[in-house]
């Protein structure tokens, strides 16, 4: 079977870890190389991740997230946090995103325009700053679960948290970045519950 797709039928969001099976260094740093890996939009990659080794602060983020054992049980927890703040087009970060391609000034200043005029119109009208990063980030999320489930490492997505309590206890400081989301990732403690999935006919459409 193709690699991608059994990684994918691995894969299932995994509520019970086994608290005593740790992930090894080469593994997260794969799966980390992954994530840095994923794209963005206009490759503007405003996020950061947060991995969380402590069982200390992993105890106190638990309440956080409606009190969900895969916060402690897992073997490292990756706290995806958005980037906000720079993604204005006239923030230095742009242009800097935008000059790393190496070209003549006035095709990067064209790039800055093109950003520009999508963010005023598609963007900024219709959602928040955060939100578009956080867009972003679930890009990275995905492609931290293909990977740790390429390595027969599992995993669960984590949306169920407060948000502002997260970012109180891991100390972070707002102005820059805020929490999109969180995964959990380790060894499975029994069995995998039932998949469901909407049958293809109903959800693809060709035309
Ligand atoms: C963004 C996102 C957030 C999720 N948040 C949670 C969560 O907080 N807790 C949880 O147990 N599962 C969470 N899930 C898992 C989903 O419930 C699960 O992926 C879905 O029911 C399909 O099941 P499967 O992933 O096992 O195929 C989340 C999934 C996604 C994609």
């Amino acid at each position: 079977m193709n690699a991608v797709l059994e990684a994918l039928q691995f894969r299932h969001a995994c509520k019970k870890f086994d608290p005593e099976k740790k992930i090894s260094d080469a593994d997260l740093g794969m799966i980390l190389e992954c994530a840095r890996l994923s794209p963005s939009s206009f490759g503007m990659e405003a996020w950061k991740f947060l991995v969380l080794h402590s069982e200390g602060i992993r105890k106190k983020l638990r309440p956080a997230c409606w009190d969900q054992p895969q916060i402690t049980d897992s073997s490292h927890v990756i706290v995806i946090l958005a980037r906000p703040s720079v993604i204005h087009p006239e923030s230095p970060y742009v242009r800097k995103n935008f000059e790393r391609r190496g070209l003549p000034e006035e095709m990067t200043s064209a790039y800055i325009d093109r950003y520009k005029a999508h963010m005023d119109v598609e963007v900024f009208p219709v959602m928040s700053d955060y939100a578009w990063c956080s867009k972003q980030c679930y890009i990275a999320l995905a492609n931290i679960m293909t990977a740790a489930a390429s390595l027969r490492i599992d995993s669960c997505p984590i949306e169920g948290f407060e948000k502002q309590q997260v970012e109180q206890v891991l100390d972070i400081d707002t102005s820059t970045y805020q929490v999109a989301v969180i995964v959990a990732l380790g060894y499975r403690l029994g069995e995998q519950t039932p998949r469901r999935r909407q049958d293809t006919r109903d959800i693809i459409e060709h035309i």
